[in-house]
């Protein structure tokens, strides 16, 4: 596996590679890697000809009171496991590389960045969709490879990608969870034990939600009671929102139907956690 720091030279390999007529796969990932992004990896290397993999934890999307600081960071075991899923290219630039002083361009997705969990993180998508444009303007890949957990960033990526002509397959792959249900996530680290115990809720509230649709239930209202009311039984986990929305605009739906995204973000203690499901 090749490690690549400096941002001209994974350019520069890239185009190469292009050149050599290449099928190039990307999967970026801001580290802490888990089964979620080794299954991302794993699907991205069956469906390419040379894999890269970019671990950067990107300021520009964390909130001047979050975690940018905390976020964890193990470059050691990543590697490990990148090299395990047979990545061929690691690209892991520095913050200081890819927002020098004097820095100043920002990619804005207007109206999809605004609601959901942007209503309580204000330029994170911002940053999100600045990072994602910027590496792929670096790797150049032909397919790029996102995980359906983070549902509003894979649509605000799909439009920037369509909107900026940017001419990647954008790939969305389904959530990998663990026993009870919980969505992978580099913040489970956060939870202590108790926590860790009542964020299952999370989920089951999703599938209570998807069983009353799928016996009949389709006013988003309902739908909306059902979680609430699964969620009561856990008064730790503070729900921010539960959504109900169209797939591709993100307005709220009166009537969930065959598509429609339920997606609910909640605070455990100190940590915040999003999981959806698609009906
Ligand atoms: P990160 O949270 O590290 O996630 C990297 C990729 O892994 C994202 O596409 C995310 O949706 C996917 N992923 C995370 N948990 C998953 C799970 N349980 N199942 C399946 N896929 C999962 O998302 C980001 O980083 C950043 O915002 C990034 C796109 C890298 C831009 O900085």
């Amino acid at each position: 596996m090749k490690i690549i720091e400096d941002i001209d030279e994974m350019h520069h390999y890239a185009m190469q590679l292009r050149h050599e007529g290449k099928a190039i796969g990307f999967v970026p990932t801001m580290g802490a890697l888990h089964e979620g992004h080794l299954s991302l990896m794993r699907q991205a290397r069956e469906a390419s000809e040379h894999l890269v993999v970019s671990i950067f934890v990107n300021p520009a999307q964390f909130g001047p009171k979050e975690d940018y600081k905390e976020y964890p960071r193990d470059p050691r075991g990543d590697t490990g496991m990148t090299r395990t899923a047979d990545v061929d290219t690691l690209f892991t630039p520095s913050p200081s590389a890819i927002y020098p002083e004097g820095y100043r361009t920002y990619v804005d997705v207007e109206g999809l960045s605004g609601v959901m969990c942007g209503r309580t993180r204000p330029g994170h998508f911002r940053g999100v969709a600045t990072i994602v444009l910027k590496l792929l303007n670096i790797v150049r890949p032909h397919k790029a490879f996102f995980g359906q957990k983070d549902y509003q960033q894979t649509v605000i990526i799909r439009r920037m990608t369509k909107d900026l002509h940017l001419g990647v397959d954008v790939m969305v792959l389904p959530t990998v969870r663990e026993a009870d249900g919980l969505a992978m996530s580099s913040r489970n680290q956060y939870l202590n034990p108790e926590d860790r115990r009542s964020a299952a809720i999370l989920y089951r509230s999703l599938q209570e939600a998807r069983s009353q649709f799928d016996k009949g239930e389709h006013s988003a209202e309902r739908l909306r009671e059902a979680i609430l009311g699964t969620l009561k039984y856990e008064p730790s986990v503070q729900l921010e929102y539960a959504a109900i929305v169209h797939p591709e605009t993100l307005e709220e739906v009166r009537e969930a139907g065959q598509g429609t995204v339920i997606a609910i973000a909640a605070q455990i203690g100190r940590t915040r956690l999003i999981d959806n499901i698609l009906l």
